[in-house]
């Protein structure tokens, strides 16, 4: 196409090509996002030197770095609040069922099996918590032989993978339910923490005055033969970051803590220091899906049943 004007560059670009004839969906995605791009240029008219500037900042934004190995990208998602949004999109028809929230790029597979009760990590710093709950389906029955997968930060807010002194798998952990559909364990109460900061994302946020604190947060994937698999956070109430999470995630699972320092109550629990508890129970949707059925059942094998 020759005479390329203002006027007509927007759907010369979105021409140039087959009009999504081999792949339609993909097509649809490119041809808002030209549009949605074009639109943004000519709205705030960039220059060549912020063009440049843009450049720079996701080439740096994708490299290797050691405090993320993955690079930034998946953060940077998080941080524009897309990674939510996808989340919303797709969870409007859970009805009753538990919210869905972010994996997160901390999740490991194969988490240590451990039995109801158990601890989740090795340290004894930070405050005790004892977290039980019940796998529900939408009627309020339990759900036996269900995998909750845990993983959380300890009590000074880093998980084990970013944190050489941690063994590997501290706090993490894999419970299976029984009949009864129930599930407890004791941890630490986690601590908010500073997503990495050090590469280009964290230099945008400081200039745009953002901080970049996560609010104290669990997380959980759970699977169960015959339900949609769930992958969400449970949050604290009270921490200080509760309404101004960064990666725009809080949503309504949020739980409230009790404390216990009577004598009475730490024989009760076999505790010897004052600790905190609370639950929350997980609402799971039917699904008719054979594909969720068999990978329940593998992941069972896997964790030995
Ligand atoms: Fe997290």
């Amino acid at each position: 196409m020759t005479n390329i004007t203002l006027d007509n560059i927007t759907q010369a670009v979105i021409n140039h090509g087959d009009g999504g004839q081999s792949h339609p969906r993909l097509y649809e995605i490119y041809t808002s996002l030209v549009t949605h791009l074009h639109t943004f240029v000519r709205e705030v008219n960039l220059t060549e030197q912020e063009l440049q500037l843009g450049r720079d900042f996701l080439n740096r934004a994708s490299h290797y770095t050691q405090e993320i190995p993955s690079g930034e990208i998946h953060m940077l998602t998080d941080l524009l609040g897309i990674s939510e949004l996808v989340e919303l999109l797709h969870d409007i028809n859970r009805g009753t069922a538990t919210e869905s929230n972010l994996e997160g790029p901390l999740y490991v597979p194969d988490a240590p099996k451990r039995q109801m009760g158990d601890r989740l990590g090795v340290d004894q710093a930070g405050d005790r918590l004892l977290l039980s709950g019940y796998v529900l389906d939408l009627n309020g029955q339990p759900i036996p032989d269900a995998l909750i997968e845990v993983w959380q930060s300890n009590s000074q807010g880093l998980y084990d993978l970013q944190d050489p002194s941690q063994p590997q798998g501290n706090f993490r952990g894999c419970f299976r339910t029984k009949a009864d559909g129930k599930y407890e364990f004791e941890t630490v109460v986690p601590q908010g923490y500073n997503v990495p900061a050090s590469g280009p994302s964290g230099e945008v946020l400081r200039l745009l005055g953002r901080h970049t604190w996560r609010a104290a947060h669990i997380h959980f994937k759970l699977s169960a033969a015959g339900y949609s698999p769930l992958i969400t956070q449970i949050f604290i109430d009270g921490d200080s970051h509760i309404d101004s999470d960064t990666t725009f995630s809080v949503k309504s699972a949020i739980v409230k803590l009790q404390k216990h320092e009577r004598p009475e109550e730490l024989f009760a629990h076999n505790q010897n220091k004052p600790f905190y508890t609370t639950e929350f129970n997980f609402v799971l949707q039917p699904t008719a899906s054979e594909t969720s059925r068999v990978e329940h059942l593998t992941l069972l094998k896997q964790a030995g049943g």
